[in-house]
């Protein structure tokens, strides 16, 4: 039921390891040349020191047989290679397995893990950035797709509610009256609230004496202290949540395991490093010099754990948030998306755990990604030039999406056009996001994210739509044509099939590299090649019945295919726009 490229490589796995010993891979891929190659001769030949076409023609005596009725012609090409061409019954029985599958001949996982998703995360207090759009966006399609193949999968929200800006943060909300800043954190305005009480702290020495006392009484533990924090913690993630109920992401409250949760861990953190003899003191702080880390000067990098004064930072509530995970969680993986900048941190944390014994190597993943820059190409800010708040955003998003729907479909009744903007605004606004890869930067672009032409979640979604308006007029329950076979008569039938059957690849190529615009590519060309199958085939004015069925069925692969893919990116794909 998978993709026939890896039934093929599965298929032909035994001849050649009969002919270059077990183990060998097949290396089959999609080709131009036919619907496939396998190019494995090659390495078997450099290592047995033997001509390649000679190995590739060893191969295929055995391989013949192997194939029968999977492949209509097999050829040796170029310097050893074996194009290989499917039969169409072979496709269509495929397709119609897919087709019958609830996940679309997408593989599940050989070996469930428990993975924890570290992603969102951000700060108490202050304006979520782009940045924490992006990790949003990326973190939670990762989440989606790592269910679908059966992980089993903890999200967790590590947000930043500790440190010492919460000492004039407090002193600033007194100084408004608890209701007045409630008010205004919950609305959003988190960068209006932390400029001010940033202000105030740097001018009058007053209020910073205020603020630092503040932080000993928070750090004390003072439970009047610890009230007036929580009512920060409590309006700044009532405000979170309204950008996640807008964006459609799976973040609830429930998976907040915030800084401040891992404070009671953090001198432990610091004995179980001194006990294992890797704590050292520098410049008064403790710290820990994780193997290979050097600074320009070519010295050895610490990471500090503990300052001079006692005070435990970032990098020690993520030594804390890794024996957590190890330890309670018990976890298999643990995947951090997070901007790249962190890169150098994340990888420190990481190493000094292994150290330590805590972490096994290949545990922890950084999902880097690059920047959201404006049309100046400098960091994407506001107009004004402020700090850009993601409600804003979003809601232009909607406007501007509301607007193109008027304009594409005017007879749409209110209510479905509603739906169908947030659809559009939101999936544009995800799908530019992870259409490129993750670790480029790139342009945010109102005009070109929101086409209808081109790589766009617009245009997939219109793709969709289309598939349905044809059941629609077709008047034919969707479900009744899952059961025909299709038959693929001409190249555009044939070739829509091989790219619905590819989905399982595609799907797997993206987990395994935490690459969703791989998907995001998947589904475009998914795209085009059903334009070209719709501009060659008629469907409801088919020669004949039995094509019209099979085309029908076709039509159905495709929407499903299609809107479970935008459903793994958190897009939804409505029926009509
Ligand atoms: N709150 C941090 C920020 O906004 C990101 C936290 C990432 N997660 C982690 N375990 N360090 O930069």
């Amino acid at each position: 039921m998978a993709d026939p490229i890896v039934t093929v490589s599965e298929l032909l796995a035994p001849a050649f390891a009969a002919v270059g010993g077990p183990g060998v891979d097949p290396v089959v891929r999609p080709s131009d040349r036919a619907d496939a190659q396998a190019n494995g001769a090659l390495a078997i030949a450099k290592q047995l020191g033997q001509n390649p076409r000679q190995v590739a023609e060893a191969v295929l005596a055995i391989a013949r047989d192997l194939l029968v009725g999977v492949c209509s012609d097999i050829e040796i090409a170029g310097p050893g290679f074996l194009n290989l061409t499917f039969t169409n019954e072979f496709l269509a029985s495929q397709l119609a397995a897919a087709a019958n599958d609830s996940h679309l001949g997408v593989r599940s996982t050989p070996l469930v893990e428990h993975i924890v998703v570290d992603y969102s995360h951000p700060n108490v207090a202050k304006e979520m950035h782009v940045g924490h759009l992006r990790t949003t966006v990326i973190g939670d399609a990762i989440v989606r797709m790592l269910t679908f193949v059966g992980h089993r999968v903890t999200k967790e929200n590590h947000i930043g509610d500790w440190g010492t800006p919460f000492g004039m943060l407090i002193e600033h909300m007194l100084d408004l009256g608890e209701t007045e800043a409630a008010s205004e954190l919950s609305v959003g305005d988190l960068a209006g609230f932390y400029k001010a009480a940033r202000v105030k702290f740097e001018a009058g020495e007053a209020f910073g004496d205020r603020a630092r006392q503040r932080v000993v009484l928070l750090q004390g533990g003072d439970a009047e202290t610890l009230r007036l924090w929580g009512v920060l913690v409590a309006e700044s993630t009532r405000y979170f949540n309204t950008v996640y109920a807008t964006l459609g992401v799976l973040l609830t409250d429930a998976d907040l395991a915030p800084e401040s949760m891992y404070n009671p861990m953090l001198p432990d953190v610091v004995t179980r490093l001194r006990d294992v003899g890797l704590l050292r003191e520098s410049d008064g702080a403790q710290v820990v010099f994780p193997a290979g880390y050097l600074n320009r000067e070519g010295e050895p990098l610490p990471l500090i754990v503990q300052n001079s004064v006692g005070g435990y930072n970032y990098a020690t509530t993520d030594l804390a948030c890794v024996i957590d995970r190890v330890e309670r969680l018990k976890v298999d993986r643990m995947v951090y998306v997070v901007g790249a900048p962190q890169a150098q941190h994340l990888a420190m944390v990481f190493a000094v755990s292994e150290m330590a014994g805590w972490l096994a190597p290949g545990v922890a993943v950084h999902v880097a990604f690059g920047n959201v820059l404006g049309a100046d190409r400098k960091m994407l800010k506001s107009r004004s030039g402020e700090s850009l708040k993601l409600n804003e955003l979003l809601n232009e998003a909607l406007e501007r999406a509301e607007a193109a729907v008027v304009d594409k479909n005017p007879d749409l009744p209110a209510a479905e056009r509603t739906a169908v903007a947030h659809a559009i605004g939101i999936g544009a606004v995800k799908y530019a996001d992870l259409s490129t890869d993750r670790i480029k930067d790139y342009v945010f672009e109102w005009d070109r994210m929101l086409s209808f032409d081109g790589n766009t979640a617009p245009y997939l979604q219109y793709a969709h739509a289309r598939i349905c308006s044809i059941f629609r007029r077709a008047e034919v329950d969707r479900a009744s044509v899952r059961n025909s076979v299709p038959v693929l008569a001409t190249p555009q039938e044939r070739a829509l099939a091989l790219r619905l059957l590819a989905f399982d690849t595609a799907v797997w190529d993206t987990i395994d590299r935490y690459s969703p615009h791989r998907l995001c590519t998947y589904l475009f060309d998914l795209a085009q090649d059903f334009t070209g199958f719709y501009e060659h085939c008629p469907v409801l004015k088919a020669a004949d019945e039995a094509t019209k069925q099979s085309r029908l069925a076709l039509c159905d692969v495709t929407a499903r295919v299609m809107e479970k893919g935008l459903d793994l990116l958190g897009i939804s794909a409505p029926e009509r726009m």
